[in-house]
């Protein structure tokens, strides 16, 4: 069944954390899908609420707030109206911004818990938790770090790997460390209040599995699938934490809410706010009805690393509850990367959005549209500055802005901007209206399956139609001969842009905006598309605006160098030493054998990601060595380096290689590693000491 056959939708996208501001990442993830989802069904006429917030509780504020030393208060003030600020800025219209702080959320996240706990879902539990002796404090959660046991990753956090999206709990980590000391924590009993996955095991198969084969995108099916098949395992709903919803129990004094719980049930606080501030009744949005086909239809805009928590854990919670409606769809998208690597907010590898606005002014529909082209929809994706500048110039200014303004400029110059009918269509008029009334379909079935990217080329492709058409029709070479038939050419062009227009709204709405007020109309819903009589005959048309303008060589090399730059920092930064190993005596040292080598051959080891095969000059032998540095450097580029060996450790056999001996190699705090070598060239086989 359609998406368009429902009438009321519950729309959310993840509450971000307000423990720093948000970049492209964030927008690709969840937010620009949401908004242009939302934007559609309003223009469709449907009952909409669409709501987020700023998720602020949980370790990731506590500890952002002791790394800046402020109170975890300060932070979430700050982040939330940053946040707030650069969702307005980008057009990304929430009926609501809400906070997890505010009282409504905390009672209404209190109630849930209660609910539960009466109806005995809960399952009580003491265990032994790690706790840092040094701080005295339970570790939860992001306090503490270790090797995910399914990736290796090694800095999984004790709920969670995001490198894999594995779900986990802190005893799950290999070689656990405690953030707040580094030390390795102690294990101390605490009592807690477990949410029985398990039990729902079987309801999730029926009704994820079963239920939601071909309505999940595969990546989101996918991963609901591989935990389901790996079993799940009763999860803690509650945490030794001094920040957060306060446990409504007695017993549990000075325990908090995990935030995993009280984040989601952010959603329905917030459309209960909405629902006060504008008169409406939150629970049509949220609760089942008498009759079912009332049920208002709920779908989750979230990134990948959110997956678990919308497709499992918040329906386990909503189907104990019992009178919760069920997410229809959770259209979860995967990661956006950044000039070839990682986003990373630590490393500041990054486009943050307050930054863009500045150095991009009035430049937000150019963001939403290169964003929207890349999203990453069913894969990860890849934003680079060159990209940016090509969609922007040669898309946006060369076909889009180009045609309107060539429409524009010839209206006002041969007819005062008064748009006619002129004489009768011909069949080329005919039949490029004809193509033009089939566009909002086509974008109308590509965003009722959430991909946004196709519904993005649709629009584009109708811009192309209208470039192409006036190329053909060379109304400035026949102006002169047939005034007449320029007034219909531009008549048809003009609603080209009409239509453009009404079908720009969901993707670009300053755009859709600017092309109204050039028309002269008020924004037209979603069923006027298609139409090939928007502007009235005898309509005039307002002022040409700027529409788009071409981004430099110069913008792009200052972005690229801003990028650059805070690598150099990082490299600087990540001095950060780890503390000295214990003394070894003068004939300990003398033990190893080092020399200086000449890498003659390189090459990848098959089937690894780390590892290469070197062959070393060693100067005393010529022999195999693998390393694990193949994601630092390629074969190519170091064959004929001069590295420093470890020649007299004993040999091991690596994925059935022997290697002998061992390249050294500096590494930083983030794992990046480089040769140690000598500045000029010595003679291979010289000592190191
Ligand atoms: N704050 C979480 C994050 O940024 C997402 C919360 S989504 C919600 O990953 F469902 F919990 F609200
Ligand atoms: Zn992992």
């Amino acid at each position: 069944m359609s998406i368009l056959a429902k009438n009321k939708f519950t729309i959310t996208s993840a509450l971000p954390y307000a423990n720093g501001p948000l970049h492209i990442g964030h927008l690709a993830g969840a937010y620009i899908p949401g908004d242009i989802f939302a934007r559609f069904l309003r223009l469709n006429g449907k009952d909409v609420v669409f709501v987020c917030g700023s998720d602020e509780h949980g370790a990731a504020i506590t500890i952002k707030a002791k790394k800046e030393g402020v109170s975890p208060r300060e932070i979430i003030d700050k982040y939330n109206q940053q946040i707030k600020s650069s969702f307005e800025d980008f057009g990304i219209h929430f009926d609501i911004y809400h906070r997890t702080s505010e009282d409504i959320h905390h009672k209404l996240s209190q109630e849930f818990f209660l609910n539960l706990y009466e109806k005995g879902e809960f399952i009580e539990k003491f265990s032994e938790q790690y706790y840092d002796e040094e701080f005295h404090q339970f570790l939860a959660d992001r306090y503490i770090v270790g090797t995910c046991p399914h990736c290796h990753n090694e800095g999984a956090y004790g709920d969670q790997c995001e490198k894999c999206g594995t779900s986990l709990n802190p005893t799950d980590l290999i070689s656990p460390k405690s953030t707040l000391s580094g030390k390795t924590p102690v294990l101390k009993e605490t009592k807690h209040w477990y949410l029985p996955l398990d039990k729902y095991q079987p309801w999730l198969e029926k009704w994820l599995i079963e239920g939601k084969k071909n309505v999940l995108k595969s990546n989101v099916f996918g991963q609901c699938q591989s935990w389901l098949k790996s079993g799940l395992q009763p999860r803690s709903m509650t945490r030794d934490l001094d920040w957060g919803v306060d446990v409504p129990l007695e017993e549990a004094k000075g325990k908090k809410l995990y935030v995993w719980l009280d984040a989601p049930i952010g959603y329905i606080s917030a459309t209960k706010q909405w629902a006060i501030d504008h008169g409406k009744d939150w629970e049509a949005y949220w609760k089942k009805q008498a009759n079912p086909e009332d049920d208002s239809t709920l779908i989750h805009f979230i990134g990948k690393d959110n997956i678990v928590f919308h497709c499992i854990i918040f329906p386990a919670i909503l189907h104990a509850h019992g009178d919760y409606i069920l997410p229809e769809n959770v259209p979860a998208n995967e990661f956006l990367n950044l000039e070839g690597e990682k986003l990373s907010t630590s490393r500041n590898h990054a486009v943050w959005l307050h930054e863009y606005l500045e150095e991009f002014v009035d430049k937000q529909d150019e963001l939403r549209y290169v964003l929207t082209s890349i999203l990453p929809e069913t894969s990860d994706s890849e934003f680079t500055w060159k990209d940016f500048q090509s969609r922007v110039n040669n898309e946006l200014v060369a076909i889009l802005g180009n045609f309107v303004n060539r429409v524009m400029v010839l209206s006002h110059k041969y007819f005062e901007g008064k748009v006619a009918l002129g004489t009768a269509l011909t069949d080329q008029d005919q039949s490029v209206l004809n193509e033009l009334a089939s566009y909002p379909l086509e974008i109308t079935q590509s965003i009722s399956l959430y991909r946004f990217r196709e519904a993005l080329s649709h629009f584009m492709n109708a811009a192309r139609l209208g470039n192409k058409y006036l190329a053909d029709e060379e109304p400035w070479k026949l102006f002169k001969e047939d005034p007449e038939r320029v007034k219909t050419v531009l008549y048809v062009a003009t609603q080209i842009v009409a239509n453009l227009a009404v079908l720009a709204q969901p993707f670009l709405p300053k755009t859709a905006g600017k092309l109204f007020t050039m028309l002269g109309l008020e924004p037209q819903d979603w069923a006027c598309a298609g139409s090939t009589s928007i502007v009235a005959d005898g309509q005039v048309l307002g002022e040409a605006q700027l529409l788009f303008e071409k981004v430099t060589d110069e913008q792009v090399d200052f972005q690229l160098q801003k990028l650059k730059a805070a690598k150099t920092k990082n490299v600087l930064q990540n001095t950060q030493a780890s503390p000295a190993k214990s003394n070894i005596s003068y004939d300990d040292f003398l033990q190893m054998d080092i020399r200086v080598g000449t890498i003659l051959e390189a090459e990848k080891v098959a089937k690894t990601k780390k590892l290469l095969k070197l062959k070393i000059d060693t100067g005393i032998d010529q022999r195999t060595v693998v390393s694990g540095i193949a994601e630092y450097f390629a074969p190519e580029d170091i064959v004929g380096k001069q590295v420093s060996i470890l020649v007299n450790l004993e040999p091991r056999e690596i994925k059935g290689i022997t290697s002998q001996g061992m390249i050294l190699m500096a590494e930083d705090a983030d794992g990046r590693l480089d040769f140690v070598n000598p500045i000029s060239n010595i003679k291979a086989g010289s000592t190191i000491r």
